[in-house]
């Protein structure tokens, strides 16, 4: 039985997604959020008349919040791959690849976490710029420093983000001032997950080889074996970039390919999801779906690190996990705003490439799978996708309150437009202004309103 003590009731247009090709419009929607729980607790559809729906429900008391025309919800993004130390050079040495930059911009940067100072100061301005940009829920990357990815930890605490947080490990080919040794790695990562573990927020703690390169036979070995241990993901780079590749091959020359380098290790697991797999032989992507291997793909940065252009569509016929990620900084944007538009323009690239070859049936990722893989995708490639990624009632209330008509809004309405062309002109032309609330599990956390809603506070 509901009471109107602590319930918030949205009354509008809600748009998400309930499969990769399932675009759903509710209009004259009503969404009840528990606010003990921030979870959604009813949703009704086509409501004419939402205070005689609320009196039926002995609700009548509650307040509503009413979306206007040019409001809709929309589920929080999910990004499924950033750097938060590397948004300290966002943009910078896009002239080089891979190896090249981590080695100039990288390794140098991310040494610098070891400031405690820093480190706060550096996490708490990406978190609340990504939270901003509506990304409700972030896996990170941080450094190889225990005391800041404790800190990083804090500050998504602080700040109210769904956050999977991932002490890096590096104890081979990285410089003498940003390396570990294998035993201090290990230990400090079984630290790093306990204290996580400790905090029972909305944070979890994710191991995180950087990649085989850079992760010893031992240290890849006990990493799997902490994963485990504690049944927490993995998550890790794979297949981005062909030197890299390369190196890969001449550095553990018993595996069969670079997937295989990760398997040999026990790594690939149920929970394991890699980001950006671009050069992947079929062999590699069915021992990936064999083991439900979840993948983020990354394509502004697989633009601007001119890593490749990956083709999604050989995981998505495969049913295999997929969602998208910023990479930031590899790739330049801290908005998945941007992530979809790169991804769209990824897309089209391959869809030019196959038709050009004789492939007419190709067809590039539209509207509809865009949205879910930057929602429901995600949460999926996480293992969220019980919790969050859509407004299905028992999930959490993750959302953006979008309103196209904000003063700062970069959307132009000049009408008449269709509920879905004012999805697209959001996706497409929206900017943070848009998103007058974010929510996570039901709190407000960001957004462009001049007046949150007093309950929010
Ligand atoms: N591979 C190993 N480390 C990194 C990193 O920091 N960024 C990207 N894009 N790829 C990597
Ligand atoms: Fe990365």
């Amino acid at each position: 039985m509901l009471s109107t003590v602590d319930l918030t009731v949205f009354y509008g247009t809600l748009v998400h997604t309930r499969s990769l090709k399932d675009l759903e419009i509710i209009t004259n929607g009503v969404l009840i959020v528990d606010n003990s729980t921030g979870k959604i607790v009813r949703l009704d559809r086509n409501v004419d008349d939402v205070d005689n729906l609320l009196a039926e429900l002995k609700l009548g008391d509650t307040k509503v919040h009413r979306l206007g025309p040019y409001e809709f919800l929309l589920p929080g993004f999910v990004d499924t791959h950033a750097h938060a130390p590397q948004y300290v050079f966002t943009g910078s040495g896009m002239n080089l690849q891979l190896l090249e930059w981590l080695e100039t911009y990288v390794f140098p940067a991310e040494s610098g976490f070891k400031s405690i100072e820093h480190a706060e100061k550096a996490y708490t301005k990406v978190v609340s710029r990504f939270l901003r940009n509506g990304t409700t829920t972030c896996s990170w990357f941080a450094t190889i420093h225990l005391e800041a990815c404790k800190k990083l930890v804090d500050v998504i605490e602080r700040l109210g983000q769904r956050g999977y947080v991932g002490k890096v490990n590096m104890d081979q080919n990285s410089p003498d001032h940003y390396c570990e040794t294998t035993e201090a790695s290990l230990a400090d990562t079984r630290a790093f997950i306990e204290y996580t573990l400790s905090k029972g927020s909305l944070v979890t703690p994710v191991v995180t080889p950087r990649f085989a390169i850079t992760c010893s036979t031992p240290l890849m070995t006990g990493l799997g074996e902490l994963a485990r241990e504690y049944d927490v993901p993995i998550q890790s780079h794979l297949c981005e970039n062909e030197d890299e590749i390369a190196f890969t091959g001449k550095l553990f020359p018993d595996s069969k390919h670079y997937t295989a380098v990760y398997d040999d290790h026990g790594l690939l697991q149920p929970k394991t999801y890699m980001a950006h797999c671009v050069h992947m032989t079929d062999e590699e992507i069915d021992m990936l779906a064999e083991r439900q291997v979840g993948i983020s793909h990354c394509a502004n940065s697989n633009f601007s690190l001119h890593s490749g252009v990956c083709d999604v569509r050989r995981f998505l016929a495969r049913d295999m996990k997929v969602g998208l990620g910023t990479d930031v900084a590899g790739g330049f944007a801290p908005s998945m705003l941007d992530a979809i538009r790169s991804s769209f323009f990824a897309s089209k690239t391959n869809r030019i490439w196959h038709r050009s070859s004789g492939n007419k049936d190709y067809s590039h990722l539209e509207t509809a799978e865009l949205l879910y893989l930057a929602t429901l995708g995600g949460a999926r490639v996480l293992g969220l996708d019980d919790a969050i990624g859509n407004f299905e009632v028992g999930k959490a209330f993750d959302a953006l309150w979008v309103d196209l008509e904000h003063p700062d809004s970069s959307v132009d309405l000049i009408g008449p437009e269709t509920h879905l062309q004012k999805l697209e002109k959001f996706l497409y032309n929206g900017n943070d202004q848009c998103l007058q609330h974010v929510y996570v599990q039901g709190k407000r956390v960001a957004g462009s309103a001049v007046t949150p809603f007093p309950k929010f506070i």
